[in-house]
């Protein structure tokens, strides 16, 4: 099977393709990536050289690139997306553009060159906010309610797929998860920020009174997911992916992650709040549960420690990027004082 993989260079994508390459010996990938700040090549060192592995530089909204590439695939698995919600307050533009005008054009063309399957990956934001005291959960029938620019993009990315199979009968499937973490993530998202900043030890800024909380999921209970809908999942089907039985506030997890480490958890630091910041999103994933079998095989704690564990090895890899772009936007997002 032909693959084309969007966004590949990514965060959640570059565990996909190792993965899939390591366990599909009859597959081929291309990744399709523009190489934003969020990129890195480095994660996919292990296939670099394969045959069945090809990279190729490009964005997702060009549509004379888009035919070219898509030529001979079969399934298509689109992860590529601008992806930071403080960074979509800064400047909704890229989100759009990527998002939207990307997914749009991915569509077209797959819709002309009839391939098999189009998965589309989304996020549990689409569906808005929950009340921390509710006991709600997001499932697939959950009205969409975005509110910040990113998760607006994403929603509008989610209809564009659906109404290319009401409209046109392409092949789709979608899976909206819950916030991902696990290595080679970059680090301006609150895990890995908050282990590499423990490990500098400097302070961890988190919003507002941090009390929002996320439904975390492991990298790789996320990618045996998006495998089995691959392989099983009902054309024109949606499934939402989550990682815990009960969220955790963001100040947990970052006294988790402290605790580990063996730091002080006056690291700590609040800062202003997020503009339209989520409170609570949780998920129930009984449908791709009872559906496909698929669970979660990592605990919360398990997955941290693994995640830690890759962050202390990898120094240099973090180092680098925060010395980088990272640097300006963190400033600009938080202040110099702290760096
Ligand atoms: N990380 C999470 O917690 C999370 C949670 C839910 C859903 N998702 C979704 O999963 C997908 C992957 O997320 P991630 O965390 O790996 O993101 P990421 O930011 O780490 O990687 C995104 C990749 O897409 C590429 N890209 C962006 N715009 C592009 C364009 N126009 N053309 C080609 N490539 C482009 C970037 O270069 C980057 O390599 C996204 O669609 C995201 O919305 C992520």
């Amino acid at each position: 099977m032909k693959l084309l993989v969007t966004g590949g260079a990514g965060f959640i994508g570059s565990h996909f393709i190792n993965h899939r390459l390591a366990n599909h010996s009859q597959d081929s990938i291309i990744n399709l990536d523009n190489l934003t700040y969020a990129a890195s090549l480095v994660n996919l060192q292990q296939v670099m050289e394969s045959p069945r592995y090809k990279f190729i530089k490009g964005d997702i909204s060009s549509m004379a690139l888009i035919e070219e590439v898509m030529q001979g695939v079969d399934v298509v698995v689109h992860f590529a997306a601008e992806t930071h919600v403080d960074r979509s307050i800064l400047d909704p533009w890229p989100f759009i553009q990527s998002n939207i005008v990307g997914t749009y054009t991915l569509l077209e063309v797959a819709k002309k060159m009839k391939v098999k399957r189009f998965h589309h990956i989304s996020t549990d934001e689409v569906f808005g906010s929950l009340e921390l005291q509710s006991n709600e959960k997001f499932n697939e029938n959950t009205l969409y309610s975005p509110r910040s620019p990113y998760s607006a993009t994403k929603a509008g990315s989610d209809h564009l797929v659906r109404a290319y199979y009401h409209t046109y009968g392409l092949p789709v499937t979608i899976s909206n998860c819950s916030n991902n973490f696990g290595p080679a993530m970059y680090p301006e998202k609150l895990i890995p920020l908050a282990i590499t900043s423990a490990l500098e030890n400097k302070k961890i800024p988190i919003h507002g009174d941090g009390k929002n909380e996320r439904d975390w999921l492991f990298v790789e209970d996320h990618i045996s997911a998006i495998e089995l809908i691959l392989e099983e999942g009902k054309i024109g089907e949606t499934y939402l992916v989550g990682g815990l039985k009960n969220g955790v506030s963001n100040v947990d997890i970052v006294k988790k992650i402290l605790k580990i480490l063996k730091k002080d958890e006056d690291l700590i630091k609040f800062v202003d709040d997020r503009p339209g910041n989520d409170r609570k999103y949780d998920i129930d994933w009984s449908k791709i549960n009872k559906q496909l079998g698929w669970e979660p095989k990592y605990n919360l704690d398990k997955a941290l420690e693994l995640t830690i564990e890759w962050y202390k090895k990898n120094v240099d890899w973090w180092k680098k990027i925060k010395e980088g772009e990272f640097k300006e936007y963190y400033e600009k997002q938080f202040g110099k004082s702290d760096l």
